[in-house]
């Protein structure tokens, strides 16, 4: 394969904030008495924020109207907001500075696809501000993960075809999106394990730029 940009998933591939959703959703939920643990909660990975809230309505008793659904979802993301402002450059993943520090060396494109509205908040927190050569996010797309949207459209915003971009995914859901946006996919983390993945790696400490492209 001939590969001309990487596009990286945020939360879970550049950074772990899977701990700030978790106490985030769990806070609401414990206040409306909805059972909610990590096991569920690793549902959630890369599942969009209102997708997520449906998930774990399904262990509710009570029935919520679409305006307290839009308020449950709000209550979680303020509590998630709040967790957010203490993350730095210490919680950049293992191995991840390195590869984009290579990358960019070897000019080929950086871009991000992620689900989460929250991240241009997270990479200015974390230092990787304006890094990107291009960031696609919650914010600008209409269908989550597993539609390929927001991969296509950072490929397009990179200006690179999408057979020439590799999606480097710690969900599910997302190696799903990657591939059927007919980009590879190399699956870290939880998606190390992912046989559809067409590359694998614990993480980013595992894997070599000649390795992935
Ligand atoms: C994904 C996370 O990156 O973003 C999901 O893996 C999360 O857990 C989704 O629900 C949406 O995030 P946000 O920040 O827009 O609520
Ligand atoms: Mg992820």
């Amino acid at each position: 394969m001939s590969i001309n940009a990487v596009i990286f998933d945020l939360d879970g591939v550049i950074v772990s904030t899977d701990d700030c959703h978790y106490r985030a959703w769990k806070m609401m939920a414990d206040e409306e008495g909805i059972e909610f643990n990590r096991e569920i909660n690793e549902r959630l990975r890369g599942v969009s924020r209102m997708e997520s809230l449906a998930i774990i309505l399904v262990k509710s008793e009570k029935e919520y109207s679409s305006e307290e659904q839009v308020e449950l979802a709000t209550r979680k993301n303020n509590y998630y907001v709040d967790l957010i402002k203490e993350l730095s450059p210490a919680d950049i993943l293992p191995g991840v500075m390195d590869i984009l520090t290579e990358l960019k060396a070897r000019g080929i494109k950086i871009a991000i696809g992620s689900s989460s509205r929250n991240s241009p908040a997270i990479l200015k927190n974390i230092g990787l501000g304006g890094y990107f050569d291009a960031e696609a996010d919650g914010n600008h797309i209409q269908n989550s993960k597993p539609d390929p949207e927001v991969f296509l459209l950072a490929a397009e915003r990179v200006g690179v075809s999408p057979v020439e971009c590799l999606v480097v995914e710690d969900a599910d859901a997302g190696v799903e999106a990657g591939l059927a946006g007919g980009m590879p996919v190399l699956g870290v983390g939880a998606a190390s394990v992912n046989p559809t993945a067409t590359l694998q790696a614990d993480d980013l400490s595992k894997i070599t730029v000649d390795q992935m492209l």
